[in-house]
């Protein structure tokens, strides 16, 4: 992937001097889709909280889980809401690589996350990439890329992992995700995973609000949320085992996915299915 600092391609009307959530989080997983605004956030994040950087990899490890319990469970459709940056173990190559029948359209409102994921997905039929916006279901169900690929009478799953957080409660997360649950049959998913500040004290809590504060004074604001927030979001699915959990504790593969303190991710992970 080309450095982005002087993106021939890159749309005009992109501010390139002020850091987007895709390219900060494309930058912390060590791809090369970012700008020098970019790097300078991850960088003030990583000097608060160097342990940013382990807990995109454990949303990244939680993606992998999760799609591979999908799948296990024969959902062959996914509709990956915020999908950023294409990095490495992509849901359509995680799910592909399991079952080649399994279509993925990607939705992310970042016109760059579309832009690169494009000729990632140009030779795949099963896969494609649409410009669009979580708030407005309707834009994103009815987008015709997505509308000829996903079989809404077949059982879908809607992944939205870490982007609820960009989403403020006055936009009403919970009538929003009940708009996707009404477009849905009996069958289908949603999985979730979202930042908390549930657990944290002490020094651990102070720096996670430091980096809520960096991020709200140079980006947008960063909106954390409890369990039962998340619970009420997804309200009309019904939770799989072992429910909101923090990521390393979702279906972990091994003892090594866990770690020593799962809570310090400070981001939980739930998948929840439409009875
Ligand atoms: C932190 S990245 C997460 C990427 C991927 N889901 C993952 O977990 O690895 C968040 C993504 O959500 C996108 N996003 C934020 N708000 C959105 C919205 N309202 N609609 C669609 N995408 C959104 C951002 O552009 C960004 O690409």
């Amino acid at each position: 992937m080309p450095m982005l600092d002087r993106p021939r391609w890159a749309p005009k009307r992109i501010d390139l001097t002020r850091p987007s959530g895709a390219r900060v989080y494309d930058y912390l997983l060590g791809g090369g889709c970012n700008t020098a605004a970019d790097r300078e956030l991850a960088k003030q994040l990583l000097e608060v909280m160097p342990q940013v950087r382990d807990t995109v990899r454990l949303n990244r490890n939680f993606l992998r889980r999760v799609v591979t319990y999908l799948v296990g469970q024969g959902v062959t459709q996914f509709l990956d809401i915020g999908s950023g940056i294409p990095s490495v173990g992509n849901v359509h190559q995680l799910a592909q690589g399991l079952d080649p029948k399994c279509r993925v359209a990607y939705v992310d409102n970042d016109p760059i996350a579309i832009a690169y994921a494009e000729p990632l997905l140009r030779d795949n039929d099963l896969a494609t990439a649409v410009l669009a916006d979580f708030r407005s279901p309707e834009q994103v169900l009815g987008a015709p890329a997505v509308r000829s690929l996903i079989d809404f009478d077949q059982p879908v799953a809607v992944l939205t992992l870490l982007m609820m957080h960009f989403v403020p409660d006055s936009a009403d997360p919970a009538r929003l995700m009940g708009r996707y649950r009404d477009a849905l049959v009996s069958g289908s998913y949603v999985a979730l995973s979202h930042p908390s500040f549930t657990g944290a004290e002490g020094e651990l809590l102070a720096d996670a609000q430091a980096v809520g504060e960096i991020v709200q004074n140079t980006m947008e604001p960063l909106h954390v949320r409890t369990a039962d927030d998340l619970l009420r979001i997804i309200a009309g699915f019904e939770p799989v085992p072992p429910g909101v959990v923090h990521l390393p504790l979702w279906r972990p593969d091994s003892a090594a996915d866990v770690g020593c303190h799962p809570e310090s991710s400070l981001v939980y992970g739930v998948v929840a299915a439409k009875p």
